[in-house]
């Protein structure tokens, strides 16, 4: 037995959620770039978990739904009040979305139509949780879920409390939908071993957060902007990514497992972060990323990956640097309840080997004599 290291090139499931062929990226198989043109975050999440785009009664139904559930439960509010005020944002949210299934009454019933509304609890909450838990870390009250608008709109309300202008909505509108699947990424996966052992739902989306957490996955928006604050303006950028590339320092937001001729996703969230530049009259970040997109692919050949012009866009939209991840996962949510509904469809224990390499037949020592 041989292992691959990080299971590169190893097909580890079969799905018909999301494919990247040939680079191309396809959400059941409507091509991403369309999606990113036309689709609205909710027609997303729905295409996901049923397969098929919804029609207008089907969209009104899941509306009315993901107002229903997106009110967080009195208890887990009071616990994210307990959490330290500088916590880490998706550690937060990693233990709140576990706390949410003690609330909930069905959160053991493992019937389809339970776990598929549990798919709906959870993407209408993880919004709500991040913005309460930015709100409360702030010594600030939260604010209450608004009914009748999308969940992007939503999002910036209730971190605001001030109703968001529609070009900001629609930008985050987009991001969510360029973020909600990919595949069998890091986190996806995590998910779906989690849940292949006939565990819940919230079992599956809580490892899912914790590996999203990394800065090798979705930690990395974070890290792009961290990049982009110590970098300061553009005289600096071409010193910093020399140094950088120099000391064999990753650039966060470049590069990607599967990805060799570049990320559908980034010239979209480059796009919008020109259009939100040119918005707010500040176009200092567009254009240090746009130089760094050129020296480091220039240089190393790697393609900026879907975080980096996410850090950037984020920025514009006024979110704090430590919510970027936790958007991700707002977003992704989506994704993981769709490919944990899938497992479950069609369930086996996901229980791979390893090739051993330590010693074999060591004697036992007793303790005394070590
Ligand atoms: N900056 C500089 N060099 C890089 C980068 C980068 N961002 N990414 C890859 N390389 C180099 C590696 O150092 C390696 O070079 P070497 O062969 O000389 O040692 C080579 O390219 C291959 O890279 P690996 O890390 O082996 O590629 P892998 O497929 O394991 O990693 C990953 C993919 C983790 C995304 C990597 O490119 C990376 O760390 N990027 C930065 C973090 C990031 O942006 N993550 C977000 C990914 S997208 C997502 O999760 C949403």
């Amino acid at each position: 037995m041989t292992a691959t290291k990080g299971l590169e090139g190893i097909v580890a499931a079969q799905s018909s959620i999301s494919s990247i062929i040939d680079g191309v990226l396809t959400y059941r198989g409507i091509n991403i770039d369309e999606l990113a043109e036309k689709a609205s975050f909710e027609e997303v999440a729905y295409l996901l978990w049923y397969g098929k785009l919804p029609n207008r009664k089907e969209l009104a139904d899941l509306q009315q739904k993901l107002d229903q559930y997106a009110a967080i439960p009195n208890e887990v509010i009071e616990t994210i009040k307990l959490y330290p005020k500088n916590t880490n944002s998706m550690a937060a949210l990693r233990s709140a979305v576990s706390s949410l299934a003690l609330y909930d009454p069905i959160s053991g019933d493992m019937s389809l139509e339970a776990n598929q509304l549990k798919a709906i609890k959870l993407q209408a909450q993880l919004p709500t949780i991040v913005a309460a838990f930015a709100r409360i870390r702030e010594g600030q009250e939260p604010i209450a879920p608004k009914k009748g608008v999308s969940i992007a709109h939503n999002f910036l309300y209730m971190l605001t409390g001030e109703e968001p202008d529609s070009v900001a909505v629609k930008a985050l509108d987009q991001a969510l939908v360029l973020h909600a699947d990919h595949e069998l990424n890091a986190s996806t996966f995590a998910a779906r071993v989690t849940v292949a052992t006939l565990s819940d739902i919230y079992s599956g989306v809580t490892s899912a957060i914790g590996a999203l957490k990394g800065p090798l996955h979705g930690g990395a928006n974070e890290a792009v902007m961290v990049m982009l604050e110590e970098i300061g303006s553009k005289e600096n950028v071409t010193a910093y990514i020399d140094n950088a590339l120099a000391n064999k320092v990753k650039i966060m937001g470049f590069g990607h497992r599967v990805y060799k001729n570049g990320d559908p996703r980034a010239k979209h969230l480059q796009k919008m972060s020109l259009e939100l530049g040119k918005l707010t009259g500040n176009l200092e970040l567009y254009e240090m990323s746009t130089q760094i997109e050129e020296l480091v692919t220039g240089r190393k050949g790697l393609k900026p990956n879907v975080d980096f012009y996410s850090a950037s866009v984020y920025t514009a939209l006024k979110i704090p640097r430590d919510l970027f991840t936790p958007i991700f996962a707002v977003s992704r949510v989506s994704g993981w309840t769709a490919h944990i509904l899938e497992q479950y469809e069609n369930n086996r224990l996901i229980r791979p080997r390893a090739e051993y390499v330590g010693p074999t037949q060591a004697a036992y020592i007793p303790v005394d004599e070590r």
